[in-house]
């Protein structure tokens, strides 16, 4: 589970998030549309409390995983490493998670020999191979091909549905939030608001 309540973010003087409140319980999927810096980014970050530098408070409980915008791999460790490092996952786990993402066999592959699509492949192998009670996807699927978008959105939700993390997830794309999530809402304005846009968030204002 988790929730949120910001009163408000701010970079220096430029005030960027008003008050959001969101909750999203065990196995519920929020995805978030939104304009290119509308703060979806910085609303993922506090979520992810990897931003403390705000008003409000956000209760998770349990393994967080994030997907970033991009896929952040070491340069310096191959996809196995950069995998293991960050998860402590077996070798085991990581071949079949690798296989998952259609990159079999791809453990020393180093992230300069790998495309964009391929090290968003690696980073989403990275935030599912151990299962995580909270998933923060921030447009995970950006640049890869439509078939590889489909695979993907099919793994995602076999393992929100198994493990039944709480997901949230920023996407540019109505089709992939139709697909994968049970609610949706749109942040906008400036400083940007969360509006829901299925009409079944009752802390939240309807579209
Ligand atoms: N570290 C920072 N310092 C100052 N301003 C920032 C910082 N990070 C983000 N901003 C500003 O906050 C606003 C929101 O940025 P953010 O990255 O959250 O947008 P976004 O919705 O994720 O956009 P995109 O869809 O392009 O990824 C932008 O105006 C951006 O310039
Ligand atoms: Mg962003």
């Amino acid at each position: 589970m988790i929730r949120a309540e910001i009163q408000s973010k701010c970079f220096g003087a430029k005030q960027v998030l008003d008050p959001i409140t969101l909750e999203v319980a065990r196995g519920e999927v929020l995805a978030i549309e939104g304009s290119s810096g509308v703060g979806k980014s910085t609303l993922l970050r506090i979520l992810a409390s990897l931003d403390d530098d705000f008003d409000g408070r956000v209760e998770a409980t349990g393994r967080m995983s994030m997907v970033f915008q991009e896929p952040r791999l070491m340069p310096w460790r191959n996809v196995g490493d950069n995998i293991r490092l960050t998860t402590r996952a077996t070798a085991g786990a990581i071949g079949q998670m690798l296989t998952r993402v259609g990159l079999a066999g791809h453990e020393n592959t180093y992230p300069r020999a790998l495309s964009l699509g391929q090290a968003r492949r690696v980073a989403l192998a990275r935030a599912f191979v151990v299962p995580p009670n909270i998933l923060i996807l921030d447009e995970p699927f950006t640049s890869l091909d439509p078939d590889r978008v489909a695979d993907l959105l099919v793994l995602t939700r076999e393992l929100i549905d198994s493990h039944r993390p709480a997901t949230i997830f920023v996407t540019h794309s109505r089709h992939e939030a139709r697909q994968l999530a049970d609610r949706r809402a749109e942040l906008t304005g400036q400083p940007a608001r969360l509006v829901s846009k299925t009409g079944d968030m009752p802390q939240m204002q309807t579209a």
